[in-house]
Protein backbone atom coordinates (compact mmCIF):
# COMPACT_ATOMS: atom_id res chain seq x y z
CA UNK A 1 0.00 0.00 0.00
CA UNK A 2 1.31 3.59 -0.99
CA UNK A 3 2.32 5.15 2.45
CA UNK A 4 1.37 9.19 2.27
CA UNK A 5 2.45 11.92 4.80
CA UNK A 6 0.47 14.44 5.65
CA UNK A 7 2.27 18.60 5.22
CA UNK A 8 0.45 21.11 6.96
CA UNK A 9 0.68 24.32 4.62
CA UNK A 10 0.91 28.33 5.57
CA UNK A 11 -2.15 30.12 3.96
CA UNK A 12 -3.20 33.41 3.97
CA UNK A 13 -7.40 34.46 3.92
CA UNK A 14 -9.32 35.35 1.17
CA UNK A 15 -12.44 38.00 1.66
CA UNK A 16 -14.80 36.55 -0.85
CA UNK A 17 -15.43 32.87 0.01
CA UNK A 18 -19.20 33.38 2.02
CA UNK A 19 -21.36 30.97 0.12
CA UNK A 20 -23.97 31.97 -1.40
CA UNK A 21 -27.85 30.30 -1.65
CA UNK A 22 -26.36 26.95 -2.76
CA UNK A 23 -22.24 26.92 -1.99
CA UNK A 24 -19.77 28.58 -3.57
CA UNK A 25 -19.69 29.96 -7.01
CA UNK A 26 -16.93 32.11 -8.88
CA UNK A 27 -15.55 32.23 -12.05
CA UNK A 28 -12.49 29.37 -12.74
CA UNK A 29 -9.91 31.89 -12.97
CA UNK A 30 -10.95 32.77 -9.16
CA UNK A 31 -10.91 28.96 -8.27
CA UNK A 32 -7.60 28.58 -9.83
CA UNK A 33 -5.83 31.37 -7.33
CA UNK A 34 -3.46 29.89 -4.80
CA UNK A 35 -4.42 28.12 -2.17
CA UNK A 36 -8.21 29.01 -3.28
CA UNK A 37 -10.05 26.04 -3.06
CA UNK A 38 -7.90 24.51 -0.59
CA UNK A 39 -8.62 27.63 1.85
CA UNK A 40 -12.03 26.44 1.23
CA UNK A 41 -11.70 22.82 1.77
CA UNK A 42 -10.49 23.70 4.92
CA UNK A 43 -12.40 26.03 6.21
CA UNK A 44 -15.18 23.08 5.76
CA UNK A 45 -13.33 20.55 7.84
CA UNK A 46 -12.42 23.08 10.74
CA UNK A 47 -16.76 24.16 10.48
CA UNK A 48 -17.33 20.47 10.77
CA UNK A 49 -17.79 18.61 14.17
CA UNK A 50 -14.45 16.29 14.14
CA UNK A 51 -16.77 12.98 14.22
CA UNK A 52 -17.78 14.21 10.89
CA UNK A 53 -14.38 14.55 9.26
CA UNK A 54 -11.90 12.31 11.16
CA UNK A 55 -12.53 8.66 9.86
CA UNK A 56 -15.41 10.00 8.23
CA UNK A 57 -16.37 8.93 5.01
CA UNK A 58 -17.17 11.63 2.22
CA UNK A 59 -18.51 11.81 -1.46
CA UNK A 60 -16.87 13.76 -3.94
CA UNK A 61 -18.32 14.35 -7.66
CA UNK A 62 -20.32 16.73 -9.62
CA UNK A 63 -21.46 18.04 -12.50
CA UNK A 64 -18.33 17.39 -14.46
CA UNK A 65 -17.89 21.11 -15.42
CA UNK A 66 -14.45 22.16 -16.25
CA UNK A 67 -11.76 22.28 -13.19
CA UNK A 68 -13.82 19.44 -11.38
CA UNK A 69 -11.27 16.72 -11.87
CA UNK A 70 -8.27 19.14 -11.17
CA UNK A 71 -10.50 19.82 -8.08
CA UNK A 72 -11.39 16.35 -6.75
CA UNK A 73 -7.91 15.20 -6.91
CA UNK A 74 -6.99 17.91 -4.24
CA UNK A 75 -9.91 17.12 -2.34
CA UNK A 76 -9.08 14.03 -1.99
CA UNK A 77 -5.48 14.63 -1.04
CA UNK A 78 -6.73 17.42 1.66
CA UNK A 79 -9.23 14.68 2.87
CA UNK A 80 -6.54 12.37 3.68
CA UNK A 81 -4.48 14.60 5.67
CA UNK A 82 -7.73 15.60 7.46
CA UNK A 83 -7.96 12.10 9.06
CA UNK A 84 -11.05 11.21 6.81
CA UNK A 85 -11.22 7.47 6.27
CA UNK A 86 -12.44 6.95 2.88
CA UNK A 87 -13.71 9.15 -0.35
CA UNK A 88 -16.49 7.76 -2.37
CA UNK A 89 -16.48 9.17 -5.81
CA UNK A 90 -18.80 8.83 -8.84
CA UNK A 91 -16.88 7.22 -11.94
CA UNK A 92 -15.23 10.47 -13.88
CA UNK A 93 -15.86 12.63 -10.63
CA UNK A 94 -19.97 12.71 -12.24
CA UNK A 95 -22.86 12.49 -9.55
CA UNK A 96 -26.02 14.83 -9.90
CA UNK A 97 -26.59 17.04 -7.07
CA UNK A 98 -29.81 14.69 -6.23
CA UNK A 99 -27.97 11.78 -7.33
CA UNK A 100 -25.35 12.53 -4.14
CA UNK A 101 -28.14 12.82 -1.77
CA UNK A 102 -29.17 9.44 -2.62
CA UNK A 103 -25.52 8.12 -1.85
CA UNK A 104 -25.40 9.62 1.05
CA UNK A 105 -28.97 8.69 2.89
CA UNK A 106 -28.55 4.97 0.63
CA UNK A 107 -25.80 3.63 -0.27
CA UNK A 108 -23.59 0.81 2.04
CA UNK A 109 -19.99 0.71 1.16
CA UNK A 110 -18.43 -2.98 0.88
CA UNK A 111 -17.12 -2.56 4.34
CA UNK A 112 -20.74 -1.44 5.81
CA UNK A 113 -19.71 2.08 5.56
CA UNK A 114 -22.29 4.80 5.14
CA UNK A 115 -21.17 8.77 3.99
CA UNK A 116 -21.32 11.28 6.49
CA UNK A 117 -21.29 14.22 3.95
CA UNK A 118 -20.24 15.47 0.54
CA UNK A 119 -18.44 17.94 -1.09
CA UNK A 120 -20.79 18.62 -4.77
CA UNK A 121 -18.80 20.42 -7.53
CA UNK A 122 -20.78 22.63 -9.49
CA UNK A 123 -22.59 25.77 -10.10
CA UNK A 124 -26.16 24.07 -11.06
CA UNK A 125 -27.42 25.81 -14.13
CA UNK A 126 -23.74 28.39 -14.57
CA UNK A 127 -22.52 28.15 -17.56
CA UNK A 128 -18.85 25.98 -17.05
CA UNK A 129 -15.30 26.22 -18.75
CA UNK A 130 -12.28 27.95 -18.16
CA UNK A 131 -14.25 31.56 -18.87
CA UNK A 132 -17.39 30.61 -16.96
CA UNK A 133 -18.16 29.79 -13.33
CA UNK A 134 -17.31 26.61 -10.85
CA UNK A 135 -18.45 25.89 -7.69
CA UNK A 136 -18.16 23.83 -4.16
CA UNK A 137 -21.03 23.02 -1.65
CA UNK A 138 -21.02 21.03 1.32
CA UNK A 139 -23.98 18.55 1.92
CA UNK A 140 -24.62 16.52 5.75
CA UNK A 141 -25.14 13.55 6.71
CA UNK A 142 -29.24 14.10 5.92
CA UNK A 143 -28.12 14.39 2.18
CA UNK A 144 -29.29 17.94 2.37
CA UNK A 145 -27.26 21.25 1.69
CA UNK A 146 -25.88 22.31 4.92
CA UNK A 147 -27.65 24.92 6.98
CA UNK A 148 -27.00 28.48 7.78
CA UNK A 149 -25.11 27.78 11.00
CA UNK A 150 -22.56 25.84 8.88
CA UNK A 151 -21.92 28.13 6.04
CA UNK A 152 -21.65 30.88 8.26
CA UNK A 153 -19.15 28.71 10.13
CA UNK A 154 -17.47 28.09 7.01
CA UNK A 155 -17.16 31.64 5.53
CA UNK A 156 -15.88 33.01 9.37
CA UNK A 157 -13.13 30.31 9.02
CA UNK A 158 -12.02 31.12 5.48
CA UNK A 159 -11.59 34.87 6.97
CA UNK A 160 -9.00 34.12 9.87
CA UNK A 161 -7.07 30.68 7.90
CA UNK A 162 -3.69 29.93 8.67
CA UNK A 163 -2.85 26.98 7.30
CA UNK A 164 -4.73 23.61 5.56
CA UNK A 165 -3.55 20.37 5.80
CA UNK A 166 -2.56 17.69 2.25
CA UNK A 167 -1.27 14.76 1.90
CA UNK A 168 0.97 15.89 -0.92
CA UNK A 169 2.87 13.12 -2.09
CA UNK A 170 -0.24 10.73 -2.19
CA UNK A 171 -0.49 9.92 -6.00
CA UNK A 172 -3.76 11.39 -8.75
CA UNK A 173 -6.59 8.40 -8.30
CA UNK A 174 -7.85 7.07 -11.36
CA UNK A 175 -11.31 8.21 -11.26
CA UNK A 176 -12.23 6.79 -14.72
CA UNK A 177 -11.88 2.98 -13.34
CA UNK A 178 -14.63 1.32 -10.79
CA UNK A 179 -13.06 0.07 -7.72
CA UNK A 180 -11.16 0.87 -4.69
CA UNK A 181 -7.78 2.58 -4.03
CA UNK A 182 -6.54 2.23 -0.78
CA UNK A 183 -3.37 4.59 0.88
CA UNK A 184 -1.74 4.20 4.31
CA UNK A 185 -0.99 7.43 6.16
CA UNK A 186 -0.25 8.85 9.65
CA UNK A 187 -3.24 7.80 10.98
CA UNK A 188 -4.30 4.45 8.93
CA UNK A 189 -5.82 3.39 6.18
CA UNK A 190 -7.31 5.87 3.21
CA UNK A 191 -10.06 4.65 0.33
CA UNK A 192 -10.58 5.89 -2.55
CA UNK A 193 -13.94 4.22 -3.75
CA UNK A 194 -14.93 4.94 -7.49
CA UNK A 195 -18.46 3.53 -7.94
CA UNK A 196 -20.96 3.89 -10.70
CA UNK A 197 -22.37 6.98 -10.88
CA UNK A 198 -26.27 6.17 -11.59
CA UNK A 199 -26.78 2.79 -9.94
CA UNK A 200 -27.67 4.33 -6.32
CA UNK A 201 -29.87 6.84 -7.49
CA UNK A 202 -31.66 4.57 -10.40
CA UNK A 203 -32.17 2.46 -7.34
CA UNK A 204 -33.85 4.81 -5.28
CA UNK A 205 -36.40 5.30 -8.19
CA UNK A 206 -37.43 2.15 -8.50
CA UNK A 207 -38.20 1.11 -5.30
CA UNK A 208 -40.44 4.22 -4.74
CA UNK A 209 -42.19 2.59 -7.69
CA UNK A 210 -42.67 5.48 -9.68
CA UNK A 211 -43.58 3.37 -12.08
CA UNK A 212 -40.08 1.43 -12.18
CA UNK A 213 -39.51 4.08 -12.85
CA UNK A 214 -29.55 14.07 -17.36
CA UNK A 215 -27.22 12.53 -19.24
CA UNK A 216 -26.31 9.21 -17.58
CA UNK A 217 -29.73 9.06 -15.46
CA UNK A 218 -31.88 9.81 -18.52
CA UNK A 219 -30.44 6.82 -20.53
CA UNK A 220 -30.49 4.40 -17.84
CA UNK A 221 -33.90 5.17 -16.65
CA UNK A 222 -35.71 6.16 -19.69
CA UNK A 223 -34.36 4.30 -22.19
CA UNK A 224 -32.82 0.86 -20.24
CA UNK A 225 -35.73 0.70 -17.28
CA UNK A 226 -38.54 2.77 -19.04
CA UNK A 227 -37.98 1.46 -23.04
CA UNK A 228 -38.07 5.27 -24.50
CA UNK A 229 -36.08 5.17 -27.77
CA UNK A 230 -32.70 6.95 -27.49
CA UNK A 231 -33.39 9.30 -30.09
CA UNK A 232 -35.72 10.96 -27.25
CA UNK A 233 -32.98 12.07 -25.66
CA UNK A 234 -31.20 15.70 -26.24
CA UNK A 235 -27.67 16.20 -24.74
CA UNK A 236 -27.17 13.50 -22.82
CA UNK A 237 -23.31 13.09 -23.60
CA UNK A 238 -21.79 14.86 -20.00
CA UNK A 239 -19.34 17.85 -20.99
CA UNK A 240 -17.06 20.20 -19.22
CA UNK A 241 -18.30 23.35 -20.74
CA UNK A 242 -21.90 22.05 -21.57
CA UNK A 243 -21.26 21.98 -25.02
CA UNK A 244 -21.02 25.93 -24.43
CA UNK A 245 -24.64 26.28 -23.34
CA UNK A 246 -26.08 27.59 -20.60
CA UNK A 247 -27.14 24.44 -18.85
CA UNK A 248 -30.55 25.88 -16.71
CA UNK A 249 -33.99 24.69 -18.11
CA UNK A 250 -36.02 27.17 -18.72
CA UNK A 251 -37.52 29.32 -21.92
CA UNK A 252 -34.37 31.47 -23.07
CA UNK A 253 -31.46 28.51 -22.58
CA UNK A 254 -33.27 25.22 -23.43
CA UNK A 255 -33.82 26.27 -26.98
CA UNK A 256 -33.56 23.17 -28.92
CA UNK A 257 -36.21 21.12 -26.39
CA UNK A 258 -38.26 24.63 -26.65
CA UNK A 259 -38.13 24.05 -30.58
CA UNK A 260 -38.93 20.66 -30.65
CA UNK A 261 -41.93 21.10 -28.65
CA UNK A 262 -43.70 23.63 -30.94
CA UNK A 263 -43.09 26.74 -28.62
CA UNK A 264 -40.80 29.72 -29.56
CA UNK A 265 -39.81 31.83 -32.96
CA UNK A 266 -37.97 28.89 -34.44
CA UNK A 267 -40.22 26.67 -33.34
CA UNK A 268 -40.08 22.98 -35.51
CA UNK A 269 -42.35 22.05 -38.48
CA UNK A 270 -42.74 18.07 -37.19
CA UNK A 271 -45.63 17.24 -34.90
CA UNK A 272 -44.22 18.13 -31.50
CA UNK A 273 -44.13 15.36 -28.82
CA UNK A 274 -46.99 15.14 -26.13
CA UNK A 275 -44.31 15.58 -23.20
CA UNK A 276 -40.95 17.35 -22.74
CA UNK A 277 -38.78 18.26 -20.04
CA UNK A 278 -35.13 19.49 -19.39
CA UNK A 279 -32.86 19.67 -16.75
CA UNK A 280 -29.56 22.03 -15.19
CA UNK A 281 -26.36 21.07 -15.42
CA UNK A 282 -26.14 19.44 -12.03
CA UNK A 283 -29.91 17.55 -13.02
CA UNK A 284 -31.80 19.19 -10.14
CA UNK A 285 -33.51 21.55 -12.07
CA UNK A 286 -36.50 20.52 -14.38
CA UNK A 287 -39.00 22.02 -16.75
CA UNK A 288 -41.67 20.55 -17.61
CA UNK A 289 -43.07 21.18 -21.58
CA UNK A 290 -46.28 19.76 -22.77
CA UNK A 291 -47.20 20.20 -26.89
CA UNK A 292 -46.72 23.91 -27.61
CA UNK A 293 -47.02 24.46 -23.85
CA UNK A 294 -45.40 25.65 -20.73
CA UNK A 295 -45.78 24.35 -17.15
CA UNK A 296 -44.88 26.93 -14.53
CA UNK A 297 -42.62 25.38 -12.14
CA UNK A 298 -44.81 27.13 -9.09
CA UNK A 299 -48.17 25.11 -11.28
CA UNK A 300 -45.71 22.01 -11.45
CA UNK A 301 -45.30 21.48 -8.01
CA UNK A 302 -48.88 22.55 -6.81
CA UNK A 303 -49.85 19.90 -9.73
CA UNK A 304 -47.86 17.07 -8.23
CA UNK A 305 -49.36 18.13 -4.77
CA UNK A 306 -52.73 17.83 -6.01
CA UNK A 307 -52.22 14.21 -7.75
CA UNK A 308 -49.75 12.89 -5.90
CA UNK A 309 -51.87 10.08 -3.56
CA UNK A 310 -53.67 8.96 -6.48
CA UNK A 311 -50.62 9.36 -8.87
CA UNK A 312 -48.08 8.35 -7.51
CA UNK A 313 -46.98 4.80 -5.42
CA UNK A 314 -44.67 5.96 -3.15
CA UNK A 315 -47.28 9.03 -1.73
CA UNK A 316 -50.28 6.73 -1.65
CA UNK A 317 -50.30 7.02 2.42
CA UNK A 318 -51.03 10.34 1.84
CA UNK A 319 -48.60 13.74 2.13
CA UNK A 320 -47.06 14.47 5.21
CA UNK A 321 -47.29 18.63 4.44
CA UNK A 322 -46.18 20.72 1.23
CA UNK A 323 -44.24 23.47 1.14
CA UNK A 324 -42.68 26.35 -1.00
CA UNK A 325 -40.17 29.01 -1.03
CA UNK A 326 -41.51 32.26 -0.45
CA UNK A 327 -41.38 33.48 -4.13
CA UNK A 328 -43.09 30.80 -5.09
CA UNK A 329 -46.66 31.15 -6.67
CA UNK A 330 -49.75 30.60 -4.03
CA UNK A 331 -50.82 27.88 -6.27
CA UNK A 332 -49.46 25.28 -3.82
CA UNK A 333 -50.95 27.48 -1.26
CA UNK A 334 -54.51 26.68 -2.88
CA UNK A 335 -54.05 23.19 -2.95
CA UNK A 336 -52.73 22.83 0.54
CA UNK A 337 -56.02 24.58 1.75
CA UNK A 338 -58.54 22.62 -0.46
CA UNK A 339 -56.54 19.08 0.83
CA UNK A 340 -56.28 20.13 4.41
CA UNK A 341 -52.15 19.36 4.34
CA UNK A 342 -50.14 21.35 6.34
CA UNK A 343 -48.54 24.49 4.65
CA UNK A 344 -44.81 25.74 5.14
CA UNK A 345 -43.62 29.00 3.18
CA UNK A 346 -39.63 29.35 3.58
CA UNK A 347 -36.50 31.26 2.31
CA UNK A 348 -35.33 30.90 -1.30
CA UNK A 349 -33.04 28.06 -0.92
CA UNK A 350 -33.44 24.27 -0.89
CA UNK A 351 -32.04 23.78 2.74
CA UNK A 352 -34.62 25.14 4.32
CA UNK A 353 -36.95 21.90 2.89
CA UNK A 354 -34.63 19.46 4.73
CA UNK A 355 -35.41 19.93 8.18
CA UNK A 356 -39.04 19.87 7.81
CA UNK A 357 -38.50 16.64 5.86
CA UNK A 358 -36.25 15.12 8.13
CA UNK A 359 -39.16 16.01 10.83
CA UNK A 360 -41.78 14.29 9.32
CA UNK A 361 -43.90 17.52 8.36
CA UNK A 362 -42.95 17.88 4.41
CA UNK A 363 -43.42 15.31 1.22
CA UNK A 364 -43.22 17.58 -1.18
CA UNK A 365 -41.71 20.72 -2.26
CA UNK A 366 -40.82 23.29 -4.71
CA UNK A 367 -39.64 26.42 -6.03
CA UNK A 368 -40.55 28.90 -8.60
CA UNK A 369 -36.65 28.69 -9.65
CA UNK A 370 -37.27 25.38 -11.90
CA UNK A 371 -36.55 23.23 -8.68
CA UNK A 372 -39.42 20.44 -7.38
CA UNK A 373 -38.96 17.08 -4.99
CA UNK A 374 -39.85 15.13 -2.51
CA UNK A 375 -38.34 13.72 1.02
CA UNK A 376 -37.09 10.94 -0.77
CA UNK A 377 -33.91 12.93 -0.78
CA UNK A 378 -32.85 16.38 0.38
CA UNK A 379 -31.90 17.95 -2.95
CA UNK A 380 -34.80 19.13 -5.55
CA UNK A 381 -34.30 16.59 -8.49
CA UNK A 382 -35.07 16.72 -11.70
CA UNK A 383 -35.45 13.58 -13.09
CA UNK A 384 -38.11 13.01 -10.09
CA UNK A 385 -39.95 15.65 -11.30
CA UNK A 386 -40.29 14.36 -14.81
CA UNK A 387 -41.16 10.70 -13.35
CA UNK A 388 -43.74 12.44 -11.10
CA UNK A 389 -45.17 14.44 -14.04
CA UNK A 390 -45.12 10.88 -16.26
CA UNK A 391 -46.92 9.52 -13.29
CA UNK A 392 -50.01 11.57 -13.24
CA UNK A 393 -49.85 11.41 -17.04
CA UNK A 394 -50.52 7.60 -16.90
CA UNK A 395 -53.33 7.87 -13.98
CA UNK A 396 -55.08 10.62 -16.19
CA UNK A 397 -54.88 8.13 -18.95
CA UNK A 398 -55.69 5.33 -17.09
CA UNK A 399 -58.97 4.41 -18.48
CA UNK A 400 -57.89 5.23 -21.97
CA UNK A 401 -57.12 2.04 -23.08
CA UNK A 402 -57.17 3.12 -26.94
CA UNK A 403 -54.66 5.86 -26.71
CA UNK A 404 -56.69 8.40 -28.46
CA UNK A 405 -57.97 11.28 -27.23
CA UNK A 406 -55.04 11.56 -24.37
CA UNK A 407 -55.35 13.90 -21.83
CA UNK A 408 -52.37 16.21 -22.25
CA UNK A 409 -50.34 18.47 -20.08
CA UNK A 410 -52.27 21.00 -21.19
CA UNK A 411 -55.66 19.37 -20.17
CA UNK A 412 -53.99 18.70 -16.93
CA UNK A 413 -52.60 22.07 -16.30
CA UNK A 414 -56.09 23.80 -17.17
CA UNK A 415 -57.90 21.42 -15.30
CA UNK A 416 -56.28 22.05 -12.06
CA UNK A 417 -57.12 25.84 -13.24
CA UNK A 418 -60.18 25.34 -13.54
CA UNK A 419 -60.60 23.30 -9.97
CA UNK A 420 -58.36 25.92 -8.03
CA UNK A 421 -58.25 28.96 -9.66
CA UNK A 422 -54.96 30.31 -12.11
CA UNK A 423 -52.06 31.97 -10.46
CA UNK A 424 -50.89 34.36 -13.49
CA UNK A 425 -46.83 34.69 -12.76
CA UNK A 426 -43.86 36.11 -14.13
CA UNK A 427 -40.16 36.89 -13.18
CA UNK A 428 -38.45 39.66 -14.16
CA UNK A 429 -34.72 39.26 -13.52
CA UNK A 430 -32.19 42.54 -13.37
CA UNK A 431 -28.41 40.82 -13.57
CA UNK A 432 -25.13 42.55 -13.11
CA UNK A 433 -26.50 45.54 -11.38
CA UNK A 434 -24.51 47.79 -9.40
CA UNK A 435 -24.49 46.51 -6.02
CA UNK A 436 -24.71 50.05 -4.23
CA UNK A 437 -27.77 50.88 -6.47
CA UNK A 438 -29.36 47.84 -5.91
CA UNK A 439 -28.92 47.81 -2.54
CA UNK A 440 -30.35 51.30 -2.35
CA UNK A 441 -33.30 49.73 -3.98
CA UNK A 442 -34.44 47.47 -1.24
CA UNK A 443 -33.98 49.80 1.07
CA UNK A 444 -36.05 52.05 -0.33
CA UNK A 445 -38.94 49.66 -1.02
CA UNK A 446 -38.20 48.29 2.85
CA UNK A 447 -38.71 52.11 4.05
CA UNK A 448 -41.68 52.63 1.72
CA UNK A 449 -43.68 49.07 3.05
CA UNK A 450 -43.80 50.19 7.07
CA UNK A 451 -46.69 52.97 5.59
CA UNK A 452 -49.44 50.98 3.66
CA UNK A 453 -51.05 54.08 3.23
CA UNK A 454 -48.79 55.70 1.61
CA UNK A 455 -48.20 52.37 -0.71
CA UNK A 456 -52.06 52.44 -1.82
CA UNK A 457 -51.91 55.95 -2.35
CA UNK A 458 -48.69 55.61 -4.95
CA UNK A 459 -50.36 52.41 -6.22
CA UNK A 460 -53.55 53.55 -7.10
CA UNK A 461 -51.76 56.40 -8.71
CA UNK A 462 -50.12 54.36 -10.88
CA UNK A 463 -53.06 52.00 -11.88
CA UNK A 464 -56.53 52.28 -10.18
CA UNK A 465 -57.56 48.50 -11.59
CA UNK A 466 -55.76 46.67 -9.03
CA UNK A 467 -56.52 45.93 -5.76
CA UNK A 468 -55.58 47.44 -2.89
CA UNK A 469 -52.39 46.46 -1.09
CA UNK A 470 -53.54 44.44 2.24
CA UNK A 471 -50.20 43.65 3.94
CA UNK A 472 -46.47 44.29 2.86
CA UNK A 473 -43.40 42.84 5.35
CA UNK A 474 -39.90 41.99 4.58
CA UNK A 475 -39.55 38.49 4.38
CA UNK A 476 -38.28 36.21 7.94
CA UNK A 477 -38.51 32.70 8.89
CA UNK A 478 -38.03 31.02 11.93
CA UNK A 479 -37.36 27.50 11.30
CA UNK A 480 -40.56 25.65 13.19
CA UNK A 481 -37.88 22.45 13.48
CA UNK A 482 -34.41 24.19 14.96
CA UNK A 483 -35.97 27.57 15.40
CA UNK A 484 -33.21 29.49 13.50
CA UNK A 485 -33.85 32.94 12.32
CA UNK A 486 -33.29 33.76 8.46
CA UNK A 487 -33.69 37.81 7.91
CA UNK A 488 -34.09 40.03 5.10
CA UNK A 489 -35.05 37.53 3.12
CA UNK A 490 -37.02 39.94 0.12
CA UNK A 491 -39.47 42.15 0.09
CA UNK A 492 -43.62 40.87 -0.25
CA UNK A 493 -46.56 43.52 -1.20
CA UNK A 494 -49.44 41.49 -0.69
CA UNK A 495 -52.62 42.30 -2.36
CA UNK A 496 -56.49 41.84 -0.77
CA UNK A 497 -57.31 39.56 -4.13
CA UNK A 498 -54.28 37.04 -3.58
CA UNK A 499 -51.89 38.95 -5.93
CA UNK A 500 -48.26 39.36 -4.49
CA UNK A 501 -44.82 41.46 -5.71
CA UNK A 502 -42.23 40.01 -4.27
CA UNK A 503 -38.54 42.11 -4.89
CA UNK A 504 -35.22 39.61 -3.54
CA UNK A 505 -31.82 40.15 -4.52
CA UNK A 506 -30.64 36.84 -5.75
CA UNK A 507 -28.26 34.72 -3.92
CA UNK A 508 -26.25 32.76 -6.90
CA UNK A 509 -24.65 35.18 -9.12
CA UNK A 510 -21.81 35.19 -9.27
CA UNK A 511 -20.76 39.15 -10.43
CA UNK A 512 -22.26 41.68 -9.57
CA UNK A 513 -26.21 41.93 -7.90
CA UNK A 514 -29.10 40.92 -9.65
CA UNK A 515 -32.65 41.80 -8.20
CA UNK A 516 -35.67 39.67 -9.21
CA UNK A 517 -38.78 40.86 -9.49
CA UNK A 518 -41.72 38.29 -8.94
CA UNK A 519 -44.87 39.40 -9.74
CA UNK A 520 -48.00 37.17 -9.19
CA UNK A 521 -52.22 37.42 -10.03
CA UNK A 522 -54.17 35.21 -8.70
CA UNK A 523 -57.54 34.38 -10.63
CA UNK A 524 -60.28 32.25 -9.13
CA UNK A 525 -63.38 33.07 -11.85
CA UNK A 526 -62.86 30.13 -14.20
CA UNK A 527 -64.38 31.66 -17.40
CA UNK A 528 -60.77 34.20 -16.66
CA UNK A 529 -58.31 31.78 -16.00
CA UNK A 530 -57.70 31.47 -20.07
CA UNK A 531 -56.01 34.23 -20.54
CA UNK A 532 -52.34 35.52 -22.30
CA UNK A 533 -50.11 35.61 -19.50
CA UNK A 534 -48.85 38.97 -20.15
CA UNK A 535 -52.12 40.73 -20.94
CA UNK A 536 -53.23 39.31 -17.49
CA UNK A 537 -50.33 40.28 -15.43
CA UNK A 538 -49.64 44.20 -17.56
CA UNK A 539 -50.94 46.27 -14.40
CA UNK A 540 -49.56 44.63 -11.73
CA UNK A 541 -45.81 44.63 -14.28
CA UNK A 542 -46.72 48.37 -14.12
CA UNK A 543 -47.53 48.71 -10.71
CA UNK A 544 -44.21 46.84 -9.36
CA UNK A 545 -41.59 49.00 -12.00
CA UNK A 546 -43.15 52.59 -10.90
CA UNK A 547 -43.73 51.58 -7.39
CA UNK A 548 -40.01 50.48 -6.96
CA UNK A 549 -38.27 53.13 -9.01
CA UNK A 550 -36.72 50.14 -11.05
CA UNK A 551 -35.51 52.44 -13.77
CA UNK A 552 -34.13 55.62 -11.61
CA UNK A 553 -32.47 53.14 -9.41
CA UNK A 554 -30.87 50.73 -11.30
CA UNK A 555 -30.75 52.34 -15.00
CA UNK A 556 -32.21 49.75 -16.42
CA UNK A 557 -35.68 50.14 -19.02
CA UNK A 558 -36.04 46.62 -18.93
CA UNK A 559 -34.78 43.36 -17.31
CA UNK A 560 -32.33 41.64 -18.62
CA UNK A 561 -34.83 38.30 -18.83
CA UNK A 562 -38.26 37.92 -18.64
CA UNK A 563 -38.91 34.51 -17.64
C1 LIG B 1 -30.29 27.56 -6.09
C2 LIG B 1 -30.93 26.85 -4.96
C3 LIG B 1 -32.43 26.98 -5.06
C4 LIG B 1 -32.83 28.43 -5.14
C5 LIG B 1 -32.09 29.14 -6.22
C6 LIG B 1 -32.36 30.61 -6.09
O1 LIG B 1 -30.63 26.94 -7.29
O2 LIG B 1 -30.56 25.49 -4.95
O3 LIG B 1 -33.00 26.33 -3.97
O4 LIG B 1 -34.20 28.55 -5.40
O5 LIG B 1 -30.71 28.91 -6.10
O6 LIG B 1 -31.45 31.37 -6.76
P1 LIG B 1 -31.37 32.94 -6.58
O7 LIG B 1 -30.43 33.33 -7.66
O8 LIG B 1 -32.75 33.47 -6.81
O9 LIG B 1 -30.87 33.21 -5.18
ZN1 LIG C 1 -28.73 22.82 -10.24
Amino acid sequence: MVMFKVARVETTPYNDQKPGTSGLRKKVKVFKQPNYLHNFVQSSFNALTTAKVRGATLVVSGDGRYFSKDAIQIIIKMAAANGVRRIWVGQNGLLSTPAVSAVIRERVGSDGSKASGSFILTASHNPGGPNEDFGIKYNMDNGGPAPEGITDKIFENTKTIKEYLIAEDLPDVDISAIGITSFTGPEGQFDVDVFDSASDYVNLMNYDALHGVAGAYAKRIFVEELGAQESSLLNCVPKEDFGGGHPDPNLTYAKELVARMGLGKSSCQDEPPEFGAAADGDADRNMVLGKRFFVTPSDSVAIIAANAVQAIPYFSGGLKGVARSMPTSAALDVVAKHLNLKFFEVPTGWKFFGNLMDAGLCSVCGEESFGTGSDHIREKDGIWAVLAWLSIIAYKNKDNLSGNNLVTVEDIVRQHWATYGRHYYTRYDYENVDAGAAKELMAYLVKLQSDLTEVNKIVKGIRSDVSNVANADEFEYKDPVDGSISKHQGIRYLFKDGSRLVFRLSGTGSEGATIRLYIEQYEKDSSKIGRDSQDALAPLVEVALKLSKMEEFTGRSAPTHNK
